[in-house]
């Protein structure tokens, strides 16, 4: 069957940054990851609690090892999105505040995706701005669904990806953890 979209390996065209207004009136820029993000993303994942290290990478991770930054920094062109949100701080600079990413399977069929909000950057409609924003760039992919692995327990998650549109789905192969899909194109 055709693809709709740009297609395996096929580089997205980026859509430059975009400004989101937050539920409490800040505003922060949407924008995808850059390799000179590294610093900022290590600082990012060094400020998020226990709770939301182990939520997001389903593993008690103390650091960020240095292969994972890397590569977190340099998605792979036409298999790979990764977006961060980023506030202006007071140096001048940019903290991230959030990042998103998926990770599209060799055939271009599926993606699966994973988010995280710094914990004093929650509940202000983040990660489902980021969310919408994967799902734009998987329809342009022509993605046909995208996937998140969620522990059971993720109450905000499970609520945020249904708010978005996504479906729980149960097989996971794990009672902890539910598999939520958002179908882009039907098969
Ligand atoms: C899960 C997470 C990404 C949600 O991000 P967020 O930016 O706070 O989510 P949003 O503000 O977009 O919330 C959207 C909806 O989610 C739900 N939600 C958010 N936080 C919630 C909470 N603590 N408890 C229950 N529901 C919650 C609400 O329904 C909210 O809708 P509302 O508009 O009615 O308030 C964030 O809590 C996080 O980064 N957690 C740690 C990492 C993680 O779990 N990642 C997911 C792994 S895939």
């Amino acid at each position: 069957m055709s693809t709709p979209g740009a297609g395996a390996g096929t580089p997205l065209r980026d859509p430059g940054p975009r400004d989101i207004a937050l539920r409490d009136g800040r505003h922060v820029t949407l924008r995808t990851i850059r390799p000179d993000d590294a610093q900022a993303l290590r600082q990012a994942f060094d400020r998020l609690s226990s709770e939301a290290r182990y939520t997001r990478f389903m593993a008690p991770l103390k650091q960020l090892p240095v292969d994972m930054l890397e590569r977190a920094v340099n998605p792979a062109a036409g298999q790979e999105v990764a977006l961060v949100a980023v506030a202006a701080n007071d140096a001048g600079g940019e903290t991230i505040v959030a990042g998103a990413r998926y990770i599209a399977d060799a055939h271009n069929e599926g993606a699966e995706f994973a988010v995280t909000v710094a914990d004093e950057w929650q509940g202000l409609g983040l990660a489902t701005a980021l969310l919408r924003e994967l799902i734009r760039r998987g329809r342009a992919q022509g993605l046909r669904f995208i996937d998140g692995f969620v522990l059971a327990r993720n109450r905000a998650m499970l609520e945020c990806a249904k708010r978005v549109g996504f479906e729980i789905v149960t097989d996971s192969g794990d009672p902890g953890t539910l598999r939520v899909r958002f179908e882009l194109r039907p098969e």
